[in-house]
C-alpha cells in the first residue's frame, strides 16, 4: 500500500532530486517484493503418493507432479535374502522391489537431464531405517544438488490417541541436520478415521515440537506436515508454532487420507490466515476443489 504522507514536498535543487530518487526506490522495492510474493503459491505444488515400487516411480517420473513422496522401511527386495536394508514400503509391508539407493539414484539420474528437477519427500517409518539411511542420503544432501529433499518422520505423539509408536525425536533430529540442505519435515502421528472425526493439535503437543526443536539448535527450512481435519480444529496453536519457528522459514504442509471427515471452511480459513506463501497443500484432489483458493490477483500484473 502507498503512504500518502511520502508524496515529496515542492522543493528545489540536489534535495528535491534525492526526495525524488528515495521515492521511486521505495517504488521499485514495493514492486519487486509484491511480485516475488505473489510468485510464491505453495499451494501450486503437486504431489505423487507412496512411490514405492519400480512402475510407480517411473510412472511418476514421467507425469508432471512436482515432490515425490515414499516410504521407508528396513526390509529386503523382493525374494532377497540376507540382512535388512532401507526399502521402499509402507508398514505393515516390509519388502519391495525398490531399494531406497535405487530410489535416490533413479530420481536424481531424472533431474541430472531435466531442466524442470523433481523433489523427493522421504517418509521415514522407524529410526532404524533412517539411521542406516545416512550414508545413502549423504551425496544427495550436499550444497551442489539442487532438487528438493525433505527428510520426514513423524516424532512426536499426536492427536486423537494415536498409536503408532512415534520415530525417535532425538536421533531423527540430530541426524537430520547433518544433512543442512534437506529440508526437515516433522511432525506428529495422528489417529482418525473410523468414528473418530474430531480432534485437535493440543497446545502442549505444539509446546513440545518447539522445544525440542530449539533444543537440537535445528537451523534449517522446516515445515510441519499437519492433517487437515484436525489442523483446521486447531489455527490458533498452528499460527502460534509458525511464527515461534518464522526464523526457519517454517510452513505447514497439510495432508488428509481419502476419507477423513474434513470442515472445509475452517481448513481454508487456516489455510487463508497462515498464508498460500506458507502452506504446502497436500489433499486429495476433491478436498482440494472444494476449498476454492482465491485466484492469483490478475489487476496487479
Ligand atoms: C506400486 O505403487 C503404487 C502406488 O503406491 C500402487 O498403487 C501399486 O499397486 C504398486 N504396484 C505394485 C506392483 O506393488
Ligand atoms: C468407535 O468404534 C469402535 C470400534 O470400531 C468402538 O469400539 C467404539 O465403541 C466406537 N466409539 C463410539 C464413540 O462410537
Ligand atoms: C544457521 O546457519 C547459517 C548457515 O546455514 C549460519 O550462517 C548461521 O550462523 C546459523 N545460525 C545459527 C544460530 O546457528
Ligand atoms: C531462510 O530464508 C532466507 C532467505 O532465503 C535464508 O537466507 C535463510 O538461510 C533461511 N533460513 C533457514 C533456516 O531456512
Ligand atoms: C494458488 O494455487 C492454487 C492451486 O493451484 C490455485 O487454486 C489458486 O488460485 C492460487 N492462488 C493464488 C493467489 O495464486
Amino acid at each position: 500500500m502507498k503512504d500518502r504522507r511520502a508524496r515529496p514536498v515542492p522543493a528545489t535543487g540536489q534535495y528535491a532530486s534525492m526526495m525524488w530518487w528515495t521515492l521511486l526506490v521505495a517504488i521499485a522495492v514495493t514492486l519487486v517484493s509484491c511480485d516475488e510474493e505473489a510468485m510464491k503459491n505453495l499451494t501450486t505444488v503437486t504431489w505423487a503418493h507412496a512411490v514405492n515400487n519400480k512402475t510407480y516411480l517411473e510412472a511418476a517420473l514421467a507425469s508432471d507432479v512436482a515432490m515425490l513422496e515414499a516410504d521407508i522401511v528396513m526390509g529386503h527386495i523382493n525374494g532377497k535374502e540376507g540382512p535388512p536394508i532401507p526399502v521402499m514400503a509402507h508398514p505393515p509391508a516390509t519388502s519391495s522391489d525398490l531399494s531406497l539407493s535405487d530410489f535416490l539414484s533413479t530420481v536424481a539420474q531424472y533431474n541430472n537431464v531435466n531442466a524442470k528437477q523433481k523433489g523427493v519427500k522421504l517418509d521415514f517409518k522407524s529410526i532404524d531405517a533412517f539411521e542406516k539411511a545416512q550414508a545413502l542420503i549423504a551425496p544427495y544432501s550436499k550444497p551442489g544438488v539442487t532438487f528438493p529433499l525433505w527428510l520426514n518422520a513423524d516424532i512426536l505423539p499426536g492427536p486423537v490417541e494415536a498409536t503408532t509408536p512415534p520415530v525417535d525425536p532425538s536421533k531423527f533430529l540430530k541426524l537430520a541436520s547433518g544433512h543442512p540442505r534437506a529440508v526437515l519435515s516433522v511432525g506428529w502421528t495422528t489417529k482418525i478415521g473410523g468414528n473418530i472425526t474430531e480432534g485437535e493439535y493440543s497446545r502442549e503437543q505444539i509446546g513440545t515440537m518447539l522445544r525440542i526443536l530449539h533444543e537440537h539448535h535445528i537451523n534449517q527450512t522446516v515445515t510441519f506436515p499437519v492433517r487437515a481435519g484436525i489442523a483446521s480444529n486447531s489455527q490458533p496453536v498452528v499460527l502460534d508454532l509458525l511464527r515461534e519457528t518464522s526464523y526457519l522459514n517454517s510452513s505447514m504442509t497439510v495432508w488428509s487420507s481419502e476419507g477423513d471427515a474434513v470442515e472445509v471452511d475452517r481448513l481454508r480459513a487456516l489455510i487463508l490466515t497462515v498464508g498460500l506463501e506458507r502452506t504446502y497443500l497436500d489433499v486429495p484432489h476433491e478436498l482440494a476443489a472444494r476449498l476454492h483458493l482465491p485466484p492469483a490477483d490478475v489487476s496487479k500484473n
